[in-house]
């Protein structure tokens, strides 16, 4: 990762992370079990959003998570920690100079992390060094141009791509999940096997409409506005009403669509 995160290390962004994670357990998470005595890499684990559910899903599986971020580490460790769990061990790493023996994982667990890398490539072909032979990589990414609503503002995709063109920038992709399946294909996995698990949101959803539209996709954009509008990418007006359009999703008649894509490979 580069200087230029886009997401940031903010407070809001760990909230943000936090909602994003408890909102989308079941979706993301219900078919990733593993075995009791496995040993199972983190990569990217961020403050811990998705450490908590892996430690709760596979209790005896032992877990190593690390991050390229020392406070994100020491965040999630204590985060871990306070909610009593012991089958994870937390250290600060680079997933491109990883200091591991070879073929030492049976599975790798990677979330949310490629976007935002210049290499996604050269990462996954790091991690695949760590992976036994026959072990497994689960990689869930996002991508924003799977975004559609009602009702549709076109401000509010102006303002969706002015996150996908930051992220750009910074060297990362904010559509690539529909390239998992080319990625892991091109580094030598083999059974690779891609899910889509659509977020549909609707008012008759109360948990979907606060927990996703707004805390996490919405305060994902909005995040962004300072940046957009200094790189030139957008006018405050143009932003603001790309903001109002995605809460205007939230109301009784709105409805948003965002597809995140799981892939499950064998090295
Ligand atoms: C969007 S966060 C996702 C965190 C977590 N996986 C989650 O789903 O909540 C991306 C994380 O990748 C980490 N990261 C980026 N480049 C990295 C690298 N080269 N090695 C390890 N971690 C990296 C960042 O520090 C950040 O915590």
């Amino acid at each position: 990762m580069n200087d230029t995160y886009v997401h940031g290390y903010d407070q809001r962004e760990n909230i943000r992370l936090q909602d994003q994670a408890s909102t989308l357990v079941d979706l993301l998470h219900s078919d990733t079990l593993f075995p009791a005595g496995s040993r199972v890499l983190e990569a990217g684990c961020g403050v811990g959003a998705q450490t908590i559910t892996l430690a709760k899903n596979s209790p005896e599986a032992h877990i190593t998570s690390i991050d390229i971020s020392a406070a994100s580490v020491a965040e999630a460790k204590e985060k871990i920690e306070s909610e009593g769990f012991s089958n994870v061990c937390f250290q600060q790493d680079d997933i491109f100079n990883l200091s591991f023996e070879p073929k030492s994982f049976d599975h790798i667990f990677v979330c949310f992390v490629l976007e935002h890398l210049a290499r996604p490539a050269k990462a996954l072909n790091c991690l695949k060094f760590f992976l036994k032979t026959a072990g497994t990589i689960t990689v869930i990414e996002g991508d924003h141009g799977s975004s559609y609503f009602y009702p549709d503002s076109e401000a509010a995709h102006k303002a969706i791509q002015c996150q996908v063109e930051l992220q750009k920038r910074a060297g990362g992709n904010a559509n690539i999940g529909r390239e998992l399946y080319p990625l892991l294909n091109a580094v030598g996995f083999s059974s690779i096997h891609v899910s889509p698990r659509m977020v549909y949101v609707d008012s008759s959803k109360p948990r979907l409409v606060e927990g996703f539209t707004k805390n996490t996709f919405t305060a994902m954009i909005e995040g962004v506005r300072g940046s957009s509008i200094n790189a030139g990418l957008i006018d405050e007006k143009t932003f603001d009403d790309g903001i109002r359009g995605l809460y205007r999703t939230t109301e009784t008649d709105g409805v948003f669509c965002y597809t995140f894509f799981k892939a499950i490979a064998t090295k």
